[in-house]
């Protein structure tokens, strides 16, 4: 797939658009698997406390739930693939995603927070990352242009999301033929995540979508406290 989106993405981090209040979350204050995000402040000015939320994010423990590589395996990432990482945070999924898609393809880790995406771009840096691409995007839009991505990673992310089914467009029209998005997210169940009220059960992920016009699909996979749907094009 080509590398339309980044100009496009050049454009929007250029720009600095981002730190809406919608996408700021706190840490959580009660113990969960290390990782875990619980809710949104709606600060308007991105999160209270980053290190803290970033850390997180990052913690090893994660790894143990969260399971990176299946969920990067039920991607289907080829080499050459032009894949996105949205609402990336600190882009704890970069780097198997930049493995996935080799030296050929492109990462484009895109969140609204500012914050985040320095993070990234301090990671990008260590870790020698050279096809993945940090930016900074609107709340309402991920800034891509259409038909110019193969794949779309969305973790905990979706519930963040204002007007969904509208996104939703956005994002079918940037995917190319043959395209995929998976949205992980957590169960209703899961005894971690945010609070009850915000989630989303897979359900209603898969009505947004299709409303969208995806054909979409529940996965069976291990993670024991998220589900993953995937939306293809019809
Ligand atoms: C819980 S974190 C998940 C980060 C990453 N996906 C992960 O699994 O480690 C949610 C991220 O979504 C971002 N976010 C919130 N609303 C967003 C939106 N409308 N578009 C893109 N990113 C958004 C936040 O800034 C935050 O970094």
């Amino acid at each position: 797939m080509t590398l339309k989106a980044l100009p496009l993405l050049a454009l929007v981090t250029a720009l600095g658009v981002g730190c809406n209040g919608r996408s700021a979350e706190n840490p959580p204050k009660a113990a969960g698997p290390a990782g875990v995000h619980e809710h949104s402040t709606g600060s308007e000015h991105g999160f209270p406390d980053p290190q803290t939320y970033a850390d997180r994010l990052d913690d090893p423990g994660r790894d143990d739930w969260q399971m990176p590589e299946v969920v990067v395996e039920r991607l289907g990432c080829r080499p050459g693939m032009t894949v996105v990482d949205l609402g990336a945070g600190t882009g704890y999924f970069v780097g198997y995603l930049s493995e996935a898609v080799g030296r050929r393809g492109r990462v484009l880790a895109l969140d609204t927070d500012r914050s985040m995406v320095d993070r990234m771009d301090e990671r990008i840096e260590r870790d020698g990352l050279g096809n993945v691409k940090a930016g900074v995007i609107g709340a309402d839009d991920p800034g891509l242009a259409p038909g110019s991505v193969d794949r779309i990673l969305i973790v905990n992310t979706w519930h963040h999301i204002s007007n969904r089914v509208a996104y939703a467009e956005k994002l079918l029209a940037s995917l190319g033929r043959g395209g995929l998005l998976l949205i992980v997210d957590f169960t209703i169940e899961s005894p971690h995540g945010p609070p009850p009220q915000m989630r989303l059960t897979d359900d209603t992920v898969r009505r947004e979508l299709e409303a969208a016009g995806f054909a979409t699909e529940l996965l069976e996979q291990p993670l024991p406290y998220q589900y993953i749907v995937a939306g293809r094009l019809p």
